[in-house]
């Protein structure tokens, strides 16, 4: 089942404190970034690669391309102010598809299996997300005064890829442009336009790589993955 993927790349990584782009910071001695593009590149349902990036970063990220051998990018947008304007930008860019994923490009340990189980169920039922099951107690907090215990059973980290019918995500990502509406992810957008949304259960290696100690964490699920 053929599939377009979006990578938001046009980040600053603020959080990592790195003085760049966090993508450009090595894992196992590469590019965090080149991590998460191999492995759409080696996925053959794969059919296009677009990422957002940043105008000043596009020429060296080319030549990463080039070094890596990663040949199935369609198209290197301009990424935008805020995460949703980046994937925007490319959703404005693509022809239509069945199928896009929207996966974050600092999500280096995302796997083929949880991709082909999005990328079916998109097929399937429109809209659907991955996550994991949150494993601590959780308690809305107010004023450092604990307001509530949440019953865990219903709550859901989320995380990317997130799977859609391209033309659902495109209205909804017009939708929400239309009247300045942000999103922390894709998903609220097409909630927004009340379209259910599914999850399908991820896995906890799945780290978005956003500050520091995420990278002793990245190195170390490398070395379990080496062994
Ligand atoms: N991203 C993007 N455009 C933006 C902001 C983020 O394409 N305007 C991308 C990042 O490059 C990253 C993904 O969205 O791959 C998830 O964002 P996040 O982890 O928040 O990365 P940064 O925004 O770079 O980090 P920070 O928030 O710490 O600055
Ligand atoms: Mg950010």
């Amino acid at each position: 089942m053929d599939y377009e993927v979006v990578l938001p790349a046009a980040g600053s990584g603020k959080r990592m404190g790195a003085g760049q782009n966090k993508l450009f910071l090595s894992l196992g001695g590469k590019p965090i970034l080149i991590h998460t593009l191999e492995v759409f590149q080696s996925d053959e349902n794969c059919t296009g690669i677009w990422l957002a990036v940043k105008d000043e970063e596009r020429q060296y990220i080319q030549q990463l391309l080039e070094k890596y051998g990663i040949t199935k990018v369609k198209g290197l947008p301009n990424g935008g102010e805020e995460r949703q304007h980046s994937v925007y930008a490319c959703i404005k860019e693509m022809q239509q598809v069945d199928i896009v994923l929207v996966h974050d490009a600092a999500r280096p340990f995302i796997t083929k299996p949880i991709i082909s189980r999005l990328v079916k169920e998109a097929y399937e039922k429109g809209a659907v997300i991955a996550g994991v099951k949150a494993k601590d107690t959780m308690k809305k907090v107010n004023d450092g005064v604990i307001v509530e215990t949440v019953d865990r059973e219903s709550l859901w980290m989320i995380q990317t890829p997130q799977a859609f019918r391209f033309d659902l995500l495109k209205q909804a990502e017009e939708a929400a442009e239309e009247v300045g509406f942000l999103g922390t992810d894709e998903a609220m957008l097409v909630e927004r336009l009340n379209h259910q949304v599914y999850i399908v259960e991820s896995t906890y290696e799945n780290v978005k790589i956003t500050t520091k100690e995420d990278l002793v964490f990245g190195e170390a699920i490398l070395k379990h993955r080496n062994e």
